[in-house]
């Protein structure tokens, strides 16, 4: 059992908020229900007060029998502020349905109103069923709005798509149906566990292409030209993406470590492995993060059995030149989707070099690695790299993997919104 704050904006879907609280109630959770002015005229709260138990509150000075408890529980003995007190207790936060405009005072941090007031001021997870007109729901304003309350950790629980409201309208923007929307806050609580507070989950939703390792390229059937990359900054980048909520796909070049879990691995060895699995995977990604050192060159002809060294006092190896995958990924890419290089390179001009790879691979950031230093990059623990954007240059100072992938991944999610604030 939790307990959930429900918060009903104006709409006409309304009227299915009331199944949503009955449904919970049902299934053995404590709920309350706040009210904006406008979802008066939709529903009254008589009928939310009969199927929680609980008066419902509009207004700060609302008077609240119950000082902010939740049905089941003692209410405090000290004189709490009725609504800051409901979400100090609350497991989450679910607004439904939630309006266009509602939707944009939670990304813009507007507290006008009780609703949005406690929205503020909660650290439980938020969820957000939107329900609107399709126009509205479709509006550049409304994506943006939505993607930044994703992107900072709210769960949008998408709407459906059929008829609307209005007469003859058809399309996106249906409020979710009341089990799904229940499914989807049980999910989260079971993630998150009761009263567990916040876990931001800012890469929810999004589906996340990693590359990690060093590829090998045949010479014979027992030896290869290979790198030193031992896949650990890729790794780390898988981990924390998954940990942010994303869907994970890792493409791993012969890695020395383990991958994390729940992170799908597509294992390669060459680098046209690695380029016709990134070329299968790409497509549906959001973000391409290709920390995988793929081979620039690769021997012509490899030899089916092992080279023999008798009678042979040298033995010259022709290599020819690989597919470069990033910039074929690029030169694919569809206007949603992030890309990040990543670059070794030896000292004083590394950053210029960096600089130019951005521009003619086509991409949104690079990762450079000093590589001239022994005790980063290459087969360490840590690293200390700069992230090159068209913005400009971050620094990220020495710190273990993990931490630097923390450090990419900011940039990711910065770059995103403000892709979205453009558009
Ligand atoms: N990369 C790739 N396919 C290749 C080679 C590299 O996708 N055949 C990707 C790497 O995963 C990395 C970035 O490209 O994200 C590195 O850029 P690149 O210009 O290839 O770096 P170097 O190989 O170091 O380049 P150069 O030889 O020009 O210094």
């Amino acid at each position: 059992m939790a307990r959930l704050l429900i918060g009903v904006t104006g709409g006409i879907a309304a009227y299915k908020a009331v199944e949503i609280v009955r449904l919970a109630t049902a299934a053995g959770h404590s709920v309350r229900v706040v009210q904006t002015a406008s979802s008066l005229r939709f529903v009254g709260k008589a009928t939310f007060e009969a199927v929680t138990g609980a008066s419902v509150l509009v207004d700060e000075f609302d008077r609240d029998p119950a000082d902010g408890a939740f049905p089941g529980d003692p209410p405090p003995d000290y004189g709490a502020i009725s609504h800051l007190e409901l979400v100090r207790r609350a497991d989450a936060y679910l607004v439904a349905p939630a309006s266009a405009n509602t939707i944009a005072k939670l990304a813009t941090g507007q507290a006008d109103n009780l609703l949005t007031s406690a929205a503020l001021a909660c650290t439980a997870p938020l969820l957000v069923a939107p329900a609107m007109n399709n126009h509205m729901w479709e509006h550049p304003a409304t994506r943006s709005n939505v993607e930044t309350l994703r992107l900072r950790g709210a769960t949008i629980i998408e709407p459906g798509t059929g008829s609307l409201a209005s007469k003859g309208e058809w399309g996106a923007g249906r409020l979710a149906e009341p089990t799904e929307v229940l499914a989807e806050v049980e999910r989260v609580l079971a993630g998150a566990g009761p009263s567990a507070g916040f876990s931001p989950r800012s890469l929810d939703g999004l589906r996340v292409l990693v590359t990690a390792g060093g590829t090998r390229e045949p010479i014979d059937s027992v030896r290869y030209v290979g790198n030193r990359s031992s896949g650990r900054m890729g790794v780390a980048l898988a981990a924390e993406a998954a940990h942010r909520g994303a869907e994970v796909a890792l493409i791993a070049a012969n890695l020395s470590r383990a991958a994390p879990e729940g992170v799908r691995v597509v294992a390669v060895q060459t680098a046209a492995e690695l380029h016709r699995a990134a070329e299968a995977e790409f497509p549906e990604a959001d973000v391409l993060l290709m920390a995988a050192a793929v081979a620039d060159f690769r021997p012509a002809q490899a030899q089916e059995t092992k080279i023999k060294k008798s009678g042979r006092v040298e033995l010259t190896l022709a290599l020819k030149p690989t597919t470069d995958v990033l910039e074929a990924l690029s030169q694919a890419r569809h206007p949603g989707q992030t890309l990040v290089g990543f670059a070794a390179e030896h000292g004083a001009h590394g950053l210029a070099r960096a600089r130019a790879k951005l521009e003619s691979k086509g991409l949104d950031a690079v990762v450079l690695n000093d590589i001239s230093r022994a005790d980063i990059g290459f087969d360490t623990e840590d690293n200390e790299v700069t992230i090159i954007t068209a913005a400009g240059e971050k620094p990220v100072p020495l710190a273990p993997k993990a931490a630097v992938a923390a450090a990419v991944l900011d940039c990711v999610e910065a770059l995103r919104v403000q892709r979205v604030a453009r558009e």
